[in-house]
C-alpha cells in the first residue's frame, strides 16, 4: 500500500435533513488522478468544497500528507481549485488574475512576474496577459482559471467541471492538456465530472457517486468490465439488464433465468438481480450452433449502421429488448433481417450477476 497523500474518513455533510455526503472513504495517492463521477446532486461539489475547505464537514475528516485539514484555513491548504462556474476577477487583467494566489502567499513581485509568465506559457496564453477576461473566448477563460489554480505548484489540484462550457472539440483538447499538465508536474489531481467518456479518458481511479455516497472506485477499466452494482453498471457505458431471480450464489458464480454469470457482490439465492452484460460482448449466433452457452432467441427490431460497427435491436420474448454491438466484418458474415428470429450468446465470465435495487 502506498501512502495516501489525501485522506476522506467517514466524511459527511448535511443540510438538514438532506445528506449532501455520507461515508465517503477514499484515500488518494500522492501524483494521483482521481475523478468523482456521478449524476447531478449526487454530492461531487459538495465532497470537493468539504476538501477545498470552504464547506465545513458535519461529520469525519479530511487529512493532507497524515496532517487533519480541519484547522487550516483555505487560502493556508496547498490545494489549488478550479470552480464548477469558474470566476476570474472580471476588473482584473489576466495577469493579475493568475498573480492573486502568489500575492496571497506572499511571493515577491519578481517571482510573481517569472511565474505568471510561465502559468501563461503553459496554457498556451502567452502575451495574453494586459486583456481583460471579458475579452477572452470561453476556453480562453477556462485557461487562465486553470493557470490560476496551478500558477503556485499546489501539491493537490481541484477541478470541478472545469470543461463544461466548452464545445467538444475544444473540451477534448483541452483534457489532454490537463492530463499532460497532471504528468509534468505530478501534481496530485481530484478531478468532477458527470461525463463518463472524460472520467474513462482521463483518471488513474474513478469514484462513481450516488445520491451523496461513493457507489464503487476503480480503474476505468475494472468499473467497466467489472461493476459492483446496477447503478455503476448502468451509469457506464452500456449494458443490457435481464431481471430474474439470483440462484447458485455460490463460489463467484451465480444465475438468473438460467443464464451464467459471474457475481458483482455477495446476494442470496431467491434475490431479485439483474445479469448485465455489454452489447459488445453479445455475439449473434446461428440456432444451429452446437453447445452455445448462454443463449437468447429473440425477435430481431431494429439494425442500426454505425460505420464501423452495427447495433442490432433484439426483442426477447417476454419483451426485454437486448442490443448486441457486432464490428461490421462480422456483422456482414451474420445476415440479420428486421423481423425475423435471431439467436445471441455470450460468455458467463462476461456478465455480472447484480442485486437488482
Ligand atoms: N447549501 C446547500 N443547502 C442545502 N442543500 C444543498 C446545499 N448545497 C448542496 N445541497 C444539496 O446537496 C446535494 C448534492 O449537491 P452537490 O452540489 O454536491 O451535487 P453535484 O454532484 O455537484 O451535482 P452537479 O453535477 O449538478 O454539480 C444536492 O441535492 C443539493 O441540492
Ligand atoms: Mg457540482
Amino acid at each position: 500500500m502506498t501512502d495516501s497523500l489525501l485522506k476522506l474518513t467517514d466524511l459527511g455533510k448535511a443540510y438538514g435533513l438532506i445528506n449532501a455526503a455520507k461515508d465517503i472513504n477514499l484515500d488518494v495517492a500522492d501524483g494521483e488522478f482521481v475523478t468523482f463521477l456521478g449524476p447531478s446532486g449526487s454530492g461531487k461539489t459538495t465532497t470537493l468544497m468539504m476538501v477545498a475547505g470552504f464547506t465545513t464537514p458535519t461529520a469525519g475528516g479530511i487529512s493532507l500528507n497524515g496532517q487533519p485539514l480541519d484547522p487550516i484555513p483555505v487560502w493556508k491548504r496547498d490545494i489549488g481549485m478550479v470552480f464548477q462556474h469558474y470566476a476570474l476577477f472580471p476588473h482584473m487583467t489576466v495577469a493579475q488574475n493568475i498573480a492573486f494566489p502568489l500575492e496571497m502567499r506572499g511571493v515577491a513581485k519578481r517571482d510573481r512576474r517569472t511565474k505568471v509568465e510561465e502559468a501563461m506559457e503553459m496554457v498556451g496564453l502567452a502575451g495574453f496577459g494586459q486583456r481583460l477576461p471579458k475579452e477572452l473566448s470561453g476556453g480562453q477563460q477556462q485557461r487562465v482559471a486553470l493557470a490560476r489554480a496551478m500558477v503556485f505548484k499546489p501539491r493537490l489540484l481541484l477541478m470541478d467541471e472545469p470543461l463544461g462550457a466548452l464545445d467538444k472539440k475544444l473540451r477534448e483538447h483541452m483534457q489532454l492538456e490537463i492530463m499532460h499538465l497532471h504528468k509534468n508536474m505530478g501534481t496530485t489531481v481530484l478531478y468532477v465530472t458527470h461525463d463518463q467518456e472524460e472520467a474513462l479518458v482521463m483518471s488513474d481511479r474513478i469514484a462513481v457517486f450516488n445520491q451523496g455516497r461513493i457507489e464503487q472506485v476503480g480503474a476505468p477499466r475494472d468499473l467497466y468490465e467489472a461493476p459492483e452494482t446496477k447503478f455503476v453498471a448502468d451509469f457506464i457505458g452500456e449494458t443490457n439488464f435481464i431481471a430474474g431471480q439470483a440462484a447458485g450464489c455460490g463460489n463467484g458464480c451465480a444465475s438468473v433465468r438460467g443464464l451464467n454469470g459471474q457475481l458483482g457482490a455477495p446476494l442470496v439465492d431467491g434475490a431479485a438481480a439483474v445479469l448485465a452484460v455489454r452489447p459488445e460482448r453479445l455475439r449473434v449466433i446461428s440456432n444451429t450452433t452446437p453447445g452455445a452457452e448462454n443463449t437468447l432467441t429473440g425477435t430481431v427490431k431494429e439494425l442500426i449502421y454505425l460505420g464501423q460497427s452495427r447495433k442490432a435491436i433484439i426483442a426477447l420474448e417476454d419483451g426485454t429488448e437486448v442490443a448486441a454491438l457486432e464490428q461490421a466484418a462480422q456483422a456482414e458474415a451474420t445476415a440479420l433481417a428486421i423481423g425475423s428470429q435471431a439467436t445471441l450468446s455470450f460468455r458467463a465470465r462476461d456478465a455480472r450477476i447484480l442485486a437488482d435495487v
